[in-house]
């Protein structure tokens, strides 16, 4: 899994389509330049896809008139990701701004994201949930909502016949598609189609169905905008401008009889550091800092020496269930720079190395910088390890349940 940021060449590409008029919607400008409260639609929308752990290729397709316009606010959501941007112009119909999106995909994207803007709140667990589907059944897959309602058939208004709601479900997206047989049945396809499921299904591909999620609901009425107001209202954190940081720090004393862990890696030959877990200081400075910044608190509180879960865990360990935290706390992960105060291990050979393990542990980009304190105190007498950390959050559009 590359960090955002990497230079490797993703393997996911999420088509955001956001080139329609929205004439139910009523608004002079482009649904997906609307304002939401105090930010566009289309910006709400592109946040939780920032948010993925995996690197993505992110193709927005905007009205021409609004290329530089969604090109700007692509590229400022991305920060460190911005190398993965595209913006193209859309066409006359949905289907056809899709297929403009399909069109710029980097070669080596291998599964592909189709995605409403108009679906703001579109949390980044169904991204992640679709593209894990993808993967593992090579099929099209779409999230699906129960319908709650009774559906009835309904002639010159006259209720003909009720509907069997159990078999029915409430589409929504991302859908996601293995991407060759999608550009196929795309290239090939002569009828219109409501959503993309239904053009892959039409090509003779399987679609199977995930569980959707009522935040992936879809702005098209003005009594729609109104509840998306309200929800973005109801999450104060969700205003612009509230990115958070953290710091954290810590120190293990050298210990000749064990291995030396740092950063999630084993350093073989080197004088391990002691600890109820392994000791790693540089991943516990790393879990403090995003924990200091989402306002969780510290590692000491959430992983008390007493959990069984954590005695002699790996710094992994403790990275994968603070990210875990942090991300139930509403926020996506910036970035997270550290630097290790000691006299060894030289970090400078594994450097690389070390920051791809943490950036992938972490699901954002992390720097490790290393320095000695010139012969001075605990670590200049090469009594142990220190390591302090800093780490940026942003909030994740509301995570309000419906
Ligand atoms: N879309 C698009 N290109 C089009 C039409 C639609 O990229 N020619 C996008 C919209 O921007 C939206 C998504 O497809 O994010 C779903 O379409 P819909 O909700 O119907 O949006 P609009 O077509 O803009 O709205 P309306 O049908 O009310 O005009
Ligand atoms: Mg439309």
């Amino acid at each position: 899994m590359p960090p955002r940021g990497s230079t490797e060449t993703p393997r996911v590409g999420v088509i955001v389509v956001a080139a329609g008029s929205g004439s139910r919607l009523g608004q002079p400008e482009p649904k997906a330049f609307v304002d939401l409260q105090g930010r566009p639609i289309l910006e709400h929308a592109l946040l939780p896809v920032f948010g993925l752990s995996v690197a993505a290729q992110v193709v927005v397709v905007a009205p021409v008139a609004q290329l530089g316009e969604a090109r700007a606010m692509a590229l400022e959501v991305a920060g460190v990701a911005a190398g993965y941007v595209t913006v193209v112009a859309g066409g006359a119909t949905r289907q056809a701004s899709v297929a403009a999106g399909i069109a710029v995909l980097e070669p080596g994207i291998r599964v592909v994201l189709v995605h409403d803007a108009a679906r703001a709140f579109t949390p980044t667990h169904l991204f992640e949930t679709v593209i894990a589907a993808v993967e593992a059944s090579g099929s099209g897959v779409i999230p699906g909502l129960p319908v709650a309602d009774t559906i009835k058939r309904a002639v010159d208004g006259i209720a003909v016949a009720t509907v069997d709601r159990s078999e029915l479900v409430a589409v929504q997206t991302p859908q996601g598609f293995p991407r060759q047989p999608l550009a196929d049945a795309y290239a090939t396809a002569i009828a219109e189609h409501t959503d993309d499921a239904a053009l892959y299904a039409a090509a003779g591909h399987p679609v199977i169905v995930v569980p959707g999620d009522p935040l992936a609901f879809k702005i098209t009425t003005p009594w729609d905008l109104r509840r998306a107001e309200a929800l973005a209202s109801a999450a104060p954190d969700a205003a612009p401008g509230s990115a958070r940081t953290g710091v954290g720090m810590d120190v293990h004393a050298f210990d000749e009889s064990s291995e030396l862990w740092l950063g999630g890696l084993h350093w073989p030959g080197e004088v391990g550091l002691a600890g109820h877990s392994d000791g790693d200081a540089l991943s516990h400075a790393i879990c403090d800092a995003l924990l200091s910044a989402a306002g969780l608190g510290d590692l000491g509180e959430r992983f008390g020496t007493a959990d069984e879960r954590f005695a002699n865990a790996h710094g992994a360990v403790f990275i994968a269930e603070t990210v875990r935290l942090v991300s139930e706390a509403g926020y996506a992960i910036g970035n997270v720079a550290a630097q290790v105060v000691a006299n060894r291990p030289k970090l400078a050979a594994r450097r690389d190395e070390l920051q791809r393990t943490l950036s992938s542990l972490v699901g954002a980009p992390v720097s490790v910088a290393a320095t000695t304190s010139d012969g001075l105190g605990f670590t200049g007498r090469g009594e142990g390890v220190a390591v302090i950390a800093t780490a940026l959050l942003r909030p994740l559009p509301p995570q309000v349940r419906l």
